[in-house]
Parts: C-alpha cells; structure tokens; sequence
C-alpha cells in the first residue's frame, strides 16, 4: 500500500519524463530483446567466466531469442566475481576502462567493477533520471552525502546530479555538525544519504536547537540499506519532505538501477531498459511469475565494461506492473538480504521488521541494533533500542519495553529481550547502518 505523505514543502509536481520513461511495456521488452541479445554475445565473446559457464550448460547465445530464454542461462553469483578478482570480469581491455569500484563485502576479497567512458555516460543518465523522478530538477542544489570513493554511491550521485543540471555540493559521509552547519549555509532542494545517516543528521539538527522543517530540503533520495515505510513517515515528518527510495548495487552499476517516483511512493520503477530483472526461488533457482517473492537476479542489457549475466543479487523482493511509468515493472522495497536474514529458535527475522515495530512507538526514533548471543543451547535475540530524548525517563522505559517484547511476540512470533537504552548512545552510522552483531560462538 502507498503510504501518504505528510505536508511537504514540495507543493505542486509535474513529472518530467525522457523517451523510455514514455514507452509501452510492448516497446520496453522489444528492446530488452535486443539489448538482451547483444549483452549476452558480448558477455560469452569477452568474458572467459561467462564463455565456460554457458559452455559447461551447453547454451550459446545463438540460443537466445526471446525473453524467456534468459532462464536457459546460468547465474553469476558474488563467488563468481570474488573468484575472477580483481579484473578477470572485464569485457573490454583495461586501458579502455575510465574508473573502478569496489565493494567491501563481509568476507575476504572486494568485488572489482568497471567501466568505460559509456558506460559511466549510461550510469550519469539513469542516476540523472532517478533524480528526476524523486522531485529534482536542473537548477537544484543537492547535498550529496553518501560516500566518496570505492563506494559507488557518492560518484554516482554526483555525475548523475551534474548530467541532469544540478549543483553538486560533494560533502560525502561524516563529520555530521558540519553537514547541518552546509545545509543550513548553502540551502539545498535535495539530500542524498542513507536513511540511517539522515537520522544522525536529524539529531544534530535538534542538538544545535534548529527546526528541521524550517530547512531547505524538499527532497530525499534514500537508499544503499533496507528502510521501511515507518521510517520513511519518520523522516518527512521531521523536515517536512519528500523521500523516495533508491536502489543500486556495484555489480549491476551502482545506485540508480530502481527509484521510487515522487508521485506515487509505492516501490522502485526498475529502469528497464538498462537493467533486466528477474525474481527466482532461491533455492531451487527457478525463476517466479511476477508478484512472488523471491531474489532478484539482474542482466545488464547495457553495460560494456562489466556486464553481468543473471547475477543473484541476495536481496529479497518481488516484482510488480509499473505505475508512474507503466512500461517499466516495479520492485517492491527491499525487506532485506538473504544474508542478513536471522533464523532465531526457527523463524525467520529481518531488521526491517523490527524498525517497523520501534518506529510505531513513540518514544523511539528509529536508532537500533541487534545482538544475538548463545545461553546454553538457545540462541538469544537483545534488541538495544534508543530512546528519543524527549521520551527519555533515565531508567529504561521498561513499561515501553515490555510493550515491545509482547507486541515482537504477537507479531513476529519470536521472543526477544528490549533494552531500551539513554539518548545518542549507540554509534551512529555514516554510510550504511551495521544493524546486527552476532556474538553467537562459531561453528
Ligand atoms: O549500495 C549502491 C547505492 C548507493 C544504492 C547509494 C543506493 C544509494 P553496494 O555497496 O554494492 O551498492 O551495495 C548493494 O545494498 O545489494 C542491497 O543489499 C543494498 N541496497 C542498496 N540500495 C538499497 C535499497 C550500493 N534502496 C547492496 N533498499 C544491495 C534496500 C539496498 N537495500
């Protein structure tokens, strides 16, 4: 269901839309069709991965003729990748790539991305429009605090703000008391951040006694972790904006594959005409009609330098009919990764779930995390909520607290223990938030 938004400094909006934005669903997959063939003959041809993986299948290229066929061909996985590090994945010769990335990953070796002068034309243009559909246009300032460097979304942030005519400020990630000191200097339409950063910016506004909503922010553009619809109503509460969720990944280009349009906040329209989705079982691989939910997988039916082949991305979602632009499906958002899915005493539990139930509160705003430890045999979920400071009693609002664990227990089903813990003492993230701490023993 769309949530609806609180008053907003927006006012008035008029979509503006480019060619593809415009297409018929019938016009959109004949392009996929096209751009899907040539992406996988580019792939096989330069990619030595992809040449023995659809050999080992014993599918070609050639076998590809309409869009069903994709499920003939294998999936790349992140193994895949980490495998071929750092720049066995590439299609083109090295000296043709402009720029790498890479992203952190949990475990061992990054994942290295690249691209060629068009391919970061290709990503500045769906970034471009993903601005657009949140409310942005030419002209605008946009604060643009998601992080410079290997990271993905500061660099592609930016060169999409640039191409759609916007002035950059590139403040990147941290030193919070200086972000609200250039928001208020520099009165910006838009702010890009992940939504666990924007509320340690919420924070400092209220420390310094500034009125959020009296800021100049309009628009939001959140993404780079799962967040909910609670904390969406959270944050345009608070400065009295619009915020859209963005979605992106390295592997794919880096944010700016999906966007949620300003006009009806109801999922992420996937650009398809660059970017083609698929939801599967993720343990049988099978790929699920449209509206189940299941994994998303990605072809890059564009990119030169790094394309990616069925790649399974671990987020969980399912696929729904476009709204605000009918040609291109829409992702439902992101409850979160497979690998950040916690199994407690047998059911299955995402953050996301949680921050819906602190959110509803009104004494938490949104600051948490999770810790699972062992007791014997039986694994232990504490959940460390933080209180707002105007709902701060300096003993734990353990009457709250109890309403919690009984409201977690009816809902989700599990049981859990709920600290309620003093005014900004949990770390705040700058990027994106580490929401669970696993101190069960290994193995
Ligand atoms: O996080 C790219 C990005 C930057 C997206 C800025 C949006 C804004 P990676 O570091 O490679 O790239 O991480 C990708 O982050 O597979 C998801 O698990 C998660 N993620 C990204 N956007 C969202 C979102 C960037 N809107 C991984 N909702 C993805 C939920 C998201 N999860």
């Amino acid at each position: 269901m769309a949530p609806t938004s609180p008053k907003t400094k927006a006012g008035g909006y008029t979509p503006q839309l480019d060619d593809a934005e415009r297409a018929s669903r019938d016009e959109i997959m004949a392009l996929q069709t096209t751009r899907l063939a040539w992406s996988l003959g580019h792939a096989y041809d330069n990619v030595g991965h992809y040449k023995r993986a659809f050999d080992a299948v014993g599918v070609h290229p050639s076998d590809f003729r309409e869009l069903s066929d994709l499920a003939r061909f294998p999936f790349a996985a992140k193994k895949d990748l980490r495998d071929n590090y750092p720049f066995n994945m590439f299609a083109v010769p090295r000296e043709q790539l402009v720029r790498v990335h890479a992203s952190s990953g949990t475990t061992g070796k990054p994942i290295v991305v690249g691209y060629t002068v068009a391919d970061i034309e290709t990503w500045s243009s769906v970034m471009a429009r993903s601005i657009r559909a949140a409310g942005g246009r030419s002209g605008m300032i946009i604060h643009n605090a998601y992080g410079y460097g290997l990271f993905t979304g500061g660099l592609g942030v930016h060169y999409g703000a640039e191409k759609l005519g916007c002035t950059v400020v590139p403040v990147s990630g941290g030193m919070t008391e200086r972000q609200v000191q250039l928001i208020n200097d520099f009165r910006p339409d838009i702010i890009t951040v992940t939504p666990s950063y924007m509320l340690a910016i919420l924070d400092e506004f209220k420390r310094q006694g500034l009125d959020p909503r009296k800021s100049s922010l309009k628009f939001g553009i959140f993404g780079a972790e799962p967040w909910t619809n609670a904390m969406r109503a959270e944050i345009e509460g608070a400065f009295e904006m619009d915020a859209t969720d963005i979605y992106g990944l390295s592997e794919v280009i880096g944010p700016g594959v999906a966007q949620e349009c300003l006009e009806t906040k109801d999922g992420l329209h996937i650009w398809e005409d660059h970017f083609y989705p698929e939801v599967i079982d993720p343990d049988t691989g099978n790929v699920l009609p449209d509206g189940e939910m299941g994994e998303l997988v990605f072809t890059s039916l564009t990119k030169q330098g790094f394309p990616v082949i069925r790649y399974r991305t671990r987020d969980l979602t399912r696929l729904l009919p476009g709204t605000a632009r009918p040609g291109m499906r829409r992702m439902e958002k992101v409850t979160g990764r497979s690998d950040d899915m916690i199994i407690l005493r047998g059911v299955n539990l995402f953050p996301t779930q949680i921050e819906e139930v602190l959110l509803a509160t009104d004494w938490c705003g949104g600051h948490f995390i999770l810790e699972l430890t062992r007791d014997g045999r039986m694994d232990e979920l504490t959940i460390h909520a933080e209180s707002r400071p105007e709902s701060w009693d300096g003993n734990g609002l353990t009457d709250h607290a109890d309403r919690v664990v009984l409201h977690i227990k009816n809902t989700i089903g599990i049981t859990a223990k709920v600290r309620v813990v003093a005014p900004d003492t949990l770390e705040r993230s700058l990027g994106k938030a580490k929401r669970v701490y696993d101190k069960r023993p290994k193995g």
